[in-house]
């Protein structure tokens, strides 16, 4: 069972988010002995803001991207793939003035994607 940890706080050890949520990970595994942790840290490898040629990427159906679309796409295909392959994501996020820190929502840009991801649908989005 795979378990996808996401820190947002850059304050290591002094974080009460990376705190909280590695205690509930240690409830997860202690219930399932073939639990694997993955960590992504986006405070010290931050993603990119989604930009105009991000953007543009995901507009383009895969068939129709040139190489610099799909370079462009690339990340987010990883990060993607990495949530579904997650049974379970424990998400630490602090709130920093009454929203999230943009370390995650950046992780987030990247992740929500019409068509892919979510689909519109006349109920509104579907994911
Ligand atoms: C830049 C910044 C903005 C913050 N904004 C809020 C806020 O709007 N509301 C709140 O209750 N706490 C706010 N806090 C307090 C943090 O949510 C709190 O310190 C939390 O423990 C930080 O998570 P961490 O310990 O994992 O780093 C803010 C802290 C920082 C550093």
């Amino acid at each position: 069972m795979k378990i996808l940890h996401i820190i947002s706080s850059p304050r290591g050890e002094a974080s009460q988010t990376i705190q909280l949520s590695e205690a509930i990970i240690q409830k997860l595994q202690a219930k399932n002995s073939n639990a694997f942790v993955t960590v992504r840290n986006l405070t010290t490898d931050p993603l990119p803001y989604i930009a105009g040629h991000h953007i543009q990427s995901f507009n383009t159906p895969a068939e129709n991207r040139s190489e610099e679309q799909l370079e462009a796409i690339k990340l987010s295909d990883e990060l993607l793939a990495e949530v579904k392959n997650a049974a379970i994501i424990v998400i630490g996020a602090p709130m920093y003035n009454f929203g999230i820190p943009a370390f995650l929502k950046s992780w987030i840009d990247h992740l929500a994607r019409a068509g892919v991801s979510f689909t519109y649908t006349a109920d509104g989005p579907v994911a």
